[in-house]
């Protein structure tokens, strides 16, 4: 029995995926923004989601014997999850494998932020480095020093775990509170403003959805310390990216470091990737081999247990 699945990816997949699937399915491919138009979508049983490409609830209507959307990833902002429920296509996605990764790369930014890790390999690579100087590239000091989680659901309760090995307050804002993290880790809840006013380093971890979108703009970057770090691992759009460009421009705080932006990629020539002052890298919050090995398991599992009629592992949807 060979499965009819729709494969929807602009990039060549992450490289356990397709053998999970092998003998199972039959894949069709959705590459470029348009759908070829040779496909038939009458004829495919489930939708297998790698990239971050809108899925509209009218593309799924057009596939009657659709049975479910498996997506590679926690994050399903790309996905019209109304459509989907509306028309009873159960949507499953990758929670937990990638908390830990997302954590140890929030901290990573933070830390080359903080540190000036980059302008600090470029100086030392450049004609300029011809002697050492102890009063260059002085940077923030972690230990010690207040977090501000803004989004402190799994993947944020990992960072502020790490943060305590730095000796660090953790505070946090969500819309609900989170009592594991105030138990376990002493994570104290405070507003928004608080928390943008009082800490020295804020990290983005919420999902993307209506209330989180433009969260921190202008208003909100003029909060933060002059020393602040910004570090975003959640999803471009969380920030008005207008108003970041003006507050680094304007060198109102000491670093953003960005793992997402919007759109992603950014264009060449965006003025933030010329910024000495802003660190972008390419969406690599979960891309470590076990956690993708983790959530091509998890993806294809959801995938196959929708096709075949069975209740979808780990639903979003
Ligand atoms: C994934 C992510 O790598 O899981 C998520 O929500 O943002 C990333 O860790 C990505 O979505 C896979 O395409």
């Amino acid at each position: 029995m060979s499965y009819r699945v729709l494969f929807q990816s602009d990039a060549q997949p992450y490289r356990g995926i397709l053998p999970l699937m092998q003998d199972r399915c039959q894949v069709e491919w959705w590459r470029a923004p348009e759908l070829d138009s040779a496909t038939d979508l009458t004829a495919i049983e489930g939708m297998y989601v790698y990239s971050h490409m809108r899925v509209e609830g009218a593309l799924m209507e057009r596939m009657p014997n659709l049975r479910v959307i498996s997506n590679f990833g926690v994050g399903c902002d790309h996905i019209d999850l109304d459509g989907a429920k509306r028309l009873g296509i159960p949507v499953g996605n990758t929670p937990g494998v990638l908390d830990a990764t997302t954590a140890d790369l929030t901290f990573a930014l933070l830390m080359a932020a903080a540190r000036n890790l980059l302008p600090g390999y470029h100086h030392a690579r450049g004609p300029d480095f011809i002697q050492y100087d102890a009063s260059i590239l002085l940077g923030q000091h972690i230990t010690g020093a207040t977090i501000g989680i803004v989004g402190l659901g799994r993947i944020g309760y990992q960072v502020a775990k790490r943060a305590l090995g730095f000796d660090m307050d953790v505070v946090y804002h969500n819309r609900n509170r989170n009592m594991k993290a105030e138990e376990d880790l002493g994570a104290r809840h405070v507003s928004l403003d608080e928390l943008l006013s009082t800490a020295d380093f804020i990290t983005l971890n919420m999902p993307l959805t209506d209330d989180t979108r433009g969260m921190i703009g202008s208003r909100e970057l003029g909060l933060m310390k002059p020393t602040a770090v910004l570090v975003n691992a959640a999803r471009g759009p969380v920030i008005d990216q207008e108003a970041l460009v003006a507050t680094m421009r304007a060198r109102r705080i000491h670093c953003a470091a960005l793992d997402v932006t919007d759109p992603e990629p950014l264009p060449r020539d965006h003025e933030l990737l010329g910024m000495d002052n802003v660190i972008v890298i390419p969406h690599l919050g979960s891309a470590t081999v076990k956690t993708r090995d983790d959530m091509s398991q998890m993806s294809v599992e959801n995938l196959l247990a929708g096709i075949e009629g069975r209740e979808v592992p780990h639903r979003i949807a």
